[in-house]
């Protein structure tokens, strides 16, 4: 549990009342405690830091109202949820005018009670972060609205781009396909001097070695074959900006070479050039692959790999900071329901469960594209697991026939539909999950699995695997 896990008070005389929203909060990744009078609970409230306490407000001793009545004047931060019984609508009145976060009317699901604990804790987190914001500058505000995330490994990278922004330093971001490491580099311009300059982003894995150089470093006219007129190049068009150089694991030697040459002095020639050329661009670099190893093999220049190891930013898979995953979720389903007009408030339990279970191998980017089908599928006003479609063939039953063999020809009969059926469920998710880390580009799905681009396309066809309609997203 870092510093920012959230934490919750329960208060209850009933012990397995505790217990079980305990039990229900637990998969939230916030550290419940219980009290089971008014008086601990305050005693408690006074000793140790809360962010959310769940209080009963029929209790023998003190009653939650005068618990939330002492919380209010002590610990006005505190955000309190007043369960109520016998739905009384007075009582709702007036814990919401004594400045109760919410009330929740007895008898409630789990998911109720998660939802509004969650609202509660997204409000304090919320207001928390904006408190800190308030004496740092307007960029940093930029940084904390796009990278969502409240597990320590985020708050680490949100601490490392603001000790980069403002230094000239070139960065390095590495992380699994869609961790956001192009939001990242993006966040590191928005916070530096260089913020109201241009940034560049330059996929490295879709250019080939010359082309790129003749995109970075620009060509006069005749430098090669089809080279009809001069052009200048990104680093000159980008002057006083930022460049980002996504995938760099893809850029050939060569280039690496001269790459190298630019960062010790920010001169070039542009291709066939005899004119020096000077700017000042920052770089940010990018990977996925493990750039030591290629060092080591020899299919990465080792002086390249040292120069740009400076500021090494590391993003973790989403499947090690659990506690990402419902915030960024709820986030994109706002984000969603906004531009398509829909009214979803929530995941049921059962969608949590599985979003918090499985496993994201396309990360951030996977997670969104799944809520994004979800909200295009729900016709409700909760998304149920069923609206995910997050199939996982490893805790897939083998489909049994409809009737047992009777013969040994219908045994061999059967086991080979079953075969062929278990094959066609794991290509299939094997081929969705490709598309899914490689944001549904076909190309790059197929370079990432080994495939022949047509081989792939073939496979989709027979699976009848469909792009999904691309909703353009603005850049942050
Ligand atoms: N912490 C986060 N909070 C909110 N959105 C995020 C977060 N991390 C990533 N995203 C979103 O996830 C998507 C993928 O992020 P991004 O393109 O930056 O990943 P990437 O690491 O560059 O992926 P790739 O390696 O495939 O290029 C984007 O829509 C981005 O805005
Ligand atoms: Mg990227």
């Amino acid at each position: 549990m870092s510093a920012d896990t959230p934490r919750i008070l329960i208060v209850d005389d009933e012990i397995n009342i505790c217990r079980n929203c305990e039990k229900i909060l637990s998969k939230m990744d916030c550290e419940v405690s219980i009290a089971q009078n008014g008086h601990d609970a305050l005693a408690l409230i006074e000793a140790e830091p809360f962010d959310v306490v769940v209080t009963d407000l029929k209790m023998s001793r003190m009653g939650g109202m005068e618990v939330l009545r002492r919380i209010k004047e002590n610990n006005p931060d505190i955000r309190v949820i007043v369960i109520t019984g016998y739905a009384s609508v007075s009582s709702a009145v007036e814990v919401m005018k004594i400045g109760a976060f919410d009330y929740l009317p007895k008898p409630f699901t789990p998911h109720e009670l998660r939802a509004v604990v969650l609202q509660a804790i997204t409000d304090r987190m919320t207001s928390r972060q904006n408190q800190r914001l308030k004496n740092s500058d307007e960029a940093a505000r930029s940084i904390a609205h796009q990278l969502i995330g409240n597990s320590h490994q985020i708050q680490k990278v949100v601490s490392m781009i603001q000790k980069v922004s403002p230094t000239d330093s070139n960065v390095l971001v590495c992380g699994e396909s869609g961790t956001g490491k192009e939001l990242v580099a993006r966040a590191v311009h928005a916070n530096s001097n260089r913020k109201d300059s241009v940034f560049f982003a330059v996929d490295c894995g879709t250019l080939s070695g010359n082309l790129l150089a003749s995109e970075l470093f620009g060509h006069v006219k005749g430098a090669f074959t089809g080279a009809h007129r001069e052009k200048k190049g990104i680093f000159r068009l980008a002057h006083q900006g930022t460049v980002f150089l996504d995938e760099i694991s893809n850029i050939s030697l060569d280039v690496q070479g001269m790459l190298l040459r630019f960062l010790e002095s920010q001169e070039f020639y542009p291709l066939g050039g005899t004119t020096l050329q000077k700017v000042n661009v920052r770089l940010i670099f990018a990977t996925n692959q493990d750039l030591q190893n290629m060092a080591v093999v020899g299919t990465f220049r080792q002086d390249f790999y040292y120069r740009i190891f400076v500021y090494p930013i590391l993003i973790p898979p989403l499947r090690e900071r659990k506690s990402d995953i419902l915030p960024i979720a709820y986030n994109f389903l706002n984000q969603f329901c906004r531009r398509m007009n829909k009214s979803i408030t929530e995941f049921d339990d059962d969608a949590v469960n599985r979003l918090i279970a499985f496993d994201w191998p396309g990360n951030v980017r996977q997670l969104r594209n799944v809520i994004e089908r979800s909200v295009i599928h729900c016709e409700k006003k909760l998304i149920t697991s069923a609206d995910l479609f997050l199939s996982d063939y490893s805790l897939a039953e083998p489909a049994m026939p409809e009737s047992i063999p009777h013969t040994n020809e219908e045994l061999k009969q059967a086991k080979k539909n079953i075969r062929i059926a278990a094959i066609s469920k794991l290509e299939k998710q094997f081929l969705i999950n490709a598309l899914e880390q490689n944001n549904w580009n076909v190309t790059r799905a197929a370079r990432q699995t080994g495939f022949q681009r047509t081989n792939f396309q073939n496979l989709m066809k027979k699976y009848g695997i469909i792009l999904p309609r691309r909703i353009r997203i603005p850049n942050p």
